[in-house]
């Protein structure tokens, strides 16, 4: 890995592409703002440092989405990137180029790449069998199939792997499968696949992975996979989908994985033919620019194997890093709509500054891919007592006296001593950029703070509002505010890759152009500054709690579109997706067919876990002039004390179904994604037992 001396390097950073199916939220945040700081921070050192981006536009959930919008998707990702882009600028993440891998240049990259590797020897085919939905005709992604798991018989699990015992199985090992698209039972059928050979990169890649490319924990991981022997990765879909079709097939399709990817290279392109950058510089074989991807720990897979295999293969470069992190818990735990803990970008910006949100995230950031926590209070105080208190409280300390009593100029001269102080002060310039530099933004930001207590105990012990009042202390007193603004100046200047605007708001105050990590060695001596205006303000819990509020609500009424589905058939995943809670409609059914349904006001008389199984309660319903039992996948989101006495809605012609814990007669109506976002459906009061649903 490169060291950190400044000489010019050139670099290219990449975040991964966001899924054009759903908004951004502040899961995502944590990467677009990590990425952010470390390309701020290498322009800042004078690098030449280009950071792209681009829309990930294809795939089945993006289909199925349009479908269900009733727009193309070329319309649905149209919209999609508009928000993406609007939603990354206000959080002031500065990319220089921002693409759709839905575009030519990366078609034309798709098909090269494809081709090249065809030609050498690394595509293959073969037929598999795989669910399809009869209705729908169109074959079936694993999430897409929902069905009993086939080893705790827990209900209504996806086709990959059972979310209550943990299993994974492919779609076909499911009991009473259905595709999550119709409704309909799926059938298996044959298709053609095409497969890249992944196993021919194995000893590559084994190189490859322990030369410090990678984090160690990833390394590890992959050790472990590679160990086990590397199996061909499955690269077209067949038709209906969207996405580049396959040159030399019919109906084919590449799966999104594969051109997602090259997205990095084809926005890259697109950039240099607007900025004049040299492509091959940055990526033909023997490339001695720097590659770095930034991506979460979810994604590791189609990062540190399969496309370095594909630029290989392809006759490409390889990254020169690639830098994971860990998921966004909100209060210690998976973000949640109904707590109002699954917020998006949007919401924040509409009720907190994004600069909040940068700084808590870099002072939570290290190299690692734990997980960090956004705990709401701790992220007020944080904020408060740092920012406010300990960086801004400096400059507004000193700037009255510097503006009133000696015409907004700073002194000339020090005494040794200030001099000494400053110089700690600038000192610290490589260790802190050494820390940016290895992403341990925790660390930088600890270490930035504690200059900034330094700075306030100055300025507490020369007391320049003490100065002030006494005569003849006028050049002690200049001395003392001077220094004071100088090692603001400084601490803003460590700053700047976290807090662009309020860097900028603050060069302002001191007139200074956009400043270079190294402008920090030269103190400002006689320098004019400008009166201040406060930079920041501190961040109110009630702010937070609006925003939380809000959060709830659009969850709640279905107005925000959470987390799309994600295509994931590569069961190496390291972490467990969110459920979607966005399905699409089903189709269209006659009032005779919806007759059929007889749905009743049930009063639930009595409720209790089932021991064995992880999500089921069992229930006994009254329905007027009978009783019912029924086994319902509600225990994640309901005590069984809570429900005794309430009404719902069951379905009650539904055809018996024998479980392994007895028989279930009918089913509870419920909606949600799942876990504790689920609610039974409570009719209001007048509602019956008996009475009929129409
Ligand atoms: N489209 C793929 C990436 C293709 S890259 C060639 C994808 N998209 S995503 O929208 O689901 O996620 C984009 C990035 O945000 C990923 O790196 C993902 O790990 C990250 N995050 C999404 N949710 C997150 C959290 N809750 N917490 C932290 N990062 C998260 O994956
Ligand atoms: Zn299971």
């Amino acid at each position: 890995m490169p060291n950190t001396a400044n000489t010019p390097r050139k670099i290219l950073i990449t975040s991964a592409l966001p899924y054009a199916n759903g908004p951004i939220h502040l899961g995502h945040l944590v990467e677009y703002i990590q990425t952010d700081i470390w390309a701020r921070f290498q322009k800042m050192r004078g690098h030449t440092c280009t950071y792209v981006c681009a829309d990930d536009a294809h795939g089945t959930p993006i289909m199925l989405r349009a479908q269900a919008e009733g727009i193309t998707p070329e319309a649905l990702i149209a919209k999609s990137s508009e928000e993406h882009q609007a939603d990354f600028a206000g959080f002031n993440v500065q990319f220089d180029h921002y693409d759709s891998t839905n575009s030519a240049e990366n078609k034309a990259f798709a098909e090269q790449i494809y081709l090249t590797l065809k030609e050498k020897g690394y595509i293959s085919r073969k037929t598999i069998s795989q669910y399809y939905d009869p209705e729908k005709e169109m074959f079936l992604p694993d999430r897409f199939v929902k069905g009993t798991c086939p080893k705790c018989k827990t209900d209504d699990q996806y086709g990959d792997n059972c979310e209550a015992c943990g299993a994974t199985y492919s779609p076909t090992d499911l009991i009473n499968p259905t595709s999550a698209v119709s409704g309909a039972t799926p059938i298996e059928k044959e298709t053609d696949h095409l497969f890249f050979e992944l196993n021919q990169f194995e000893e590559m890649l084994k190189t490859w992975t322990r030369e410090g490319h990678l984090q160690t924990q990833i390394a590890n991981k992959l050790d472990e996979w590679l160990n086990s022997g590397l199996r061909g990765w499955d690269i077209s879909r067949d038709a209906p989908y969207f996405g580049f079709e396959i040159p030399g097939e019919k109906d084919k399709f590449f799966y999104v994985w594969l051109d997602a990817p090259i997205g990095y290279m084809s926005s890259f392109k697109t950039y240099c033919d607007q900025s004049g950058l040299n492509f091959d510089e940055y990526w033909k074989e023997d490339a001695t620019t720097e590659l770095y991807h930034f991506i979460g720990k979810d994604i590791i897979n189609f990062h540190a194997l399969f496309w370095p295999a594909m630029l290989t293969g392809a006759g490409f470069r390889k990254p020169t890093g690639i830098f994971a992190h860990g998921f966004l818990t909100v209060d210690g735990q998976k973000m949640s709509k109904s707590r109002g803990t699954f917020i998006m970008a949007k919401t924040y910006l509409e009720h907190l500054n994004p600069e909040y949100l940068r700084y808590y995230y870099a002072a939570k950031l290290t190299s690692r891919i734990d997980d960090i926590d956004l705990n709401l209070e701790d992220f007020a105080q944080r904020v408060n007592s740092d920012l406010v208190g300990k960086v801004i409280n400096i400059a507004s300390r000193c700037a009255g006296f510097v503006v009133k009593k000696f015409d907004g100029k700073l002194s000339g001269q020090w005494s040794p001593e200030a001099t000494a102080l400053y110089q700690s002060f600038a000192d610290k310039s490589e260790e802190i950029a050494a820390l940016y530099e290895s992403r341990d933004y925790g660390h930088a930001m600890r270490d930035i703070m504690a200059l900034a207590d330094k700075a306030n105990e100055y300025i507490a012990e020369t007391a320049p509002w003490v100065l002030a009042k006494q005569e003849g202390k006028e050049a002690e007193l200049h001395e003392s505010v001077s220094v004071g603004i100088n090692l603001f100046r400084v601490l803003i200047s460590y700053l700047t890759p976290v807090l662009p605007v309020t860097a900028d708001k603050a060069n302002a105050f001191l007139k200074l152009e956009n400043i270079a990590w190294n402008d920090i060695k030269k103190p400002l001596l006689d320098h004019e500054i400008t009166k201040f205006k406060p930079l920041l303000t501190r961040l109110e819990m009630e702010g937070i709690q609006k925003m939380v509020d809000a959060s709830a609500s659009t969850m709640n009424n279905g107005k925000a579109a959470p987390d799309g589905k994600k295509e994931r058939n590569d069961k190496k995943a390291t972490s467990k997706q969110p459920s979607p809670a966005f399905e699409p409609i089903a189709d269209e059914i006659s009032i005779e067919e919806f007759a059929k349904i007889d749905l009743r006001i049930a009063k639930i008389i009595h409720a209790e876990a089932v021991p064995d199984a992880k999500k089921l309660l069992k229930l006994t319903l009254d329905i007027g002039n009978e009783q019912r039992q029924v086994f319902a996948g509600i225990k994640s989101a309901y005590e069984p004390e809570e429900l005794i006495g309430k009404l719902t809605v069951m379905v009650a012609n539904l055809a018996p179904r024998k479980m392994r814990f007895g028989l279930s007669e009918g089913m509870v109506l419920a909606a949600g994604p799942g876990g504790s976002d689920l609610y039974i459906l409570s009719p209001t009061d007048g509602a019956t037992p008996g009475m009929r649903v129409k």
